[in-house]
């Protein structure tokens, strides 16, 4: 008896002391315990912006501040949803595009910048209130937390300006290669898994084949897990060219007429404009009375609405990933299907473009058509010799797949290998 107490307190103080002398006695339960580091890339709307305002020329309303002392909550601020405040707020979030430069200004004396980047907090919830409507990556974090992550360590984020398409995203693709080679060092050299989401997924694709090479990827890279991916584009974007949208999927009831011009505004709506690598000529995309549109005559859409500045970002915009070749990494692929997802919109004569449309549905998770998630069925056998995976979540809704079971599963088999 008193053998096994003395050889039990000398267990515990090897625990206790750790250092290499306990090593043998783990049985190598620390690599079936740590999963691989995780840098998380959220999507349109994904990532908490700052503003800070040095001076605005001119207001919308007399209750829009001109000047700010400080930085304030820009996205998501849920009281900025108020009567008149929202027509500041839409106002400060506005890009300007350049159409000398091909690239996207913000609005004369507004300042914004990104809140958080390399921790998690900023993307696991939207709302620096901690609002149920801005609750974002926090299910994929708070599962991970309970299998052992440590956030801001081995698990991190990278928000961005996601009003921005790729090419106005120089910088920020330059610091996501530093965090990736930053967690991958502080990880004892383990290869880094990317979780993205929506629009981050396409920009991930950019970054992974404009930004690095091969060898990059294979010491850095051990696989990129894309959720609810719009390969593609949407036709979520036509409407919102055209009518606008009031990006109902999160859940903030605001009147689409009144976000039409801002959503236009962002370069990220030109990328994810539907691309003729998953919709057909034959297609269409939208229609009047007069007039179909399809892939083939979107510079007469643009004309057609009125809002040729929408043709010069398609041109810069619209095309970066080309033919949406592979990224070169082990791909797992995971999209929702069986939601109503817009495939076609008809206005009724008197409607176009400035009324809703009628809106005609087909498969996707409510907000990214299935032809679009679906590209990455095409990068099978097609990928560097690398592996790709594909799984459809059945009735997972766009923003829901970030807390579907069946997609934080397939998040744990990706990060401890099991795929
Ligand atoms: C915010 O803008 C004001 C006005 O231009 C400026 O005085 C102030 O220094 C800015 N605040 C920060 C934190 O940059
Ligand atoms: C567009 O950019 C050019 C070059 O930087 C600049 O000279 C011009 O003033 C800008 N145009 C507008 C409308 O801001
Ligand atoms: C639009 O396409 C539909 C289906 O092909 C066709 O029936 C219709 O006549 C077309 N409308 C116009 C205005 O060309
Ligand atoms: C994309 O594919 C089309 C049709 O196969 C081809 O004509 C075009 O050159 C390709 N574009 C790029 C950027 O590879």
């Amino acid at each position: 008896m008193r053998r096994t107490i003395a050889a039990f307190l000398a267990l515990f103080l090897l625990f206790l002391t750790g250092g290499t002398n306990a090593r043998w006695l783990d049985f190598g339960a620390k690599k079936a315990q740590t999963g691989l580091p995780v840098v998380l890339i959220p999507g349109d709307g994904g990532s908490q912006l700052e503003s800070n305002l040095t001076g605005k020329p001119s207001v919308v309303h007399y209750v829009c501040s001109k000047q700010t002392a400080d930085y304030f909550d820009l996205w998501l601020n849920l009281q900025l949803f108020t009567p008149l405040v929202i027509d500041c707020w839409a106002d400060n979030m506005q890009l300007v595009f350049n159409t000398t430069t091909g690239l996207s200004e913000n609005m004369p004396g507004v300042d914004i910048r990104v809140a958080g980047f390399g921790g998690t907090e900023a993307v696991e919830w939207l709302d620096k209130s901690k609002a149920s409507q801005g609750r974002y990556f926090f299910d994929i974090v708070d599962a991970m937390v309970s299998w052992g992550y440590r956030r801001g360590k081995n698990v991190v984020g990278a928000p961005f300006d996601w009003r921005r398409s790729p090419n106005e995203l120089n910088d920020y693709l330059i610091e996501l290669k530093t965090l990736i080679e930053t967690t991958y060092r502080w990880n004892e050299n383990q290869k880094v898994v990317l979780v993205g989401h929506s629009m981050g997924n396409p920009l991930s694709l950019y970054f992974l084949n404009n930004y690095v090479d091969q060898a990059w990827k294979d010491k850095f890279i051990s696989s990129f897990v894309s959720l609810a991916a719009p390969w593609a584009g949407s036709m979520q974007i036509v409407r919102l060219f055209a009518s606008g949208y009031n990006m109902n999927y999160y859940r903030v009831i605001l009147p689409p007429s009144k976000l039409r011009a801002m959503q236009r505004s962002f370069s990220s709506s030109a990328f994810l404009f539907p691309s003729p690598v998953a919709w057909k000529p034959t297609d269409i995309l939208a229609s009047t009375a007069v007039k179909n549109y399809t892939v083939e005559n979107i510079k007469e859409f643009f004309h057609d609405i009125d809002y040729m500045v929408g043709w010069e970002q398609y041109k810069q915009a619209a095309r970066l990933n080309g033919n949406l070749t592979a990224p070169g990494v082990a791909v797992h692929c995971v999209y929702g299907t069986g939601v109503p997802t817009p495939e076609r919109f008809e206005w009724a004569p008197g409607y176009f473009p400035d009324y809703p449309p009628t809106e005609f549905v087909g498969d996707g998770d409510g907000t990214v058509n299935k032809k679009s998630a679906t590209v990455c069925n095409n990068w099978i056998g097609n990928n560097d010799g690398k592996e790709v995976t594909v799984h459809e979540v059945f009735q997972a809704d766009h923003m829901a797949i970030l807390k579907h079971p069946n997609a934080i599963e397939l998040v744990r088999k990706a990060i401890y290998q099991l795929l």
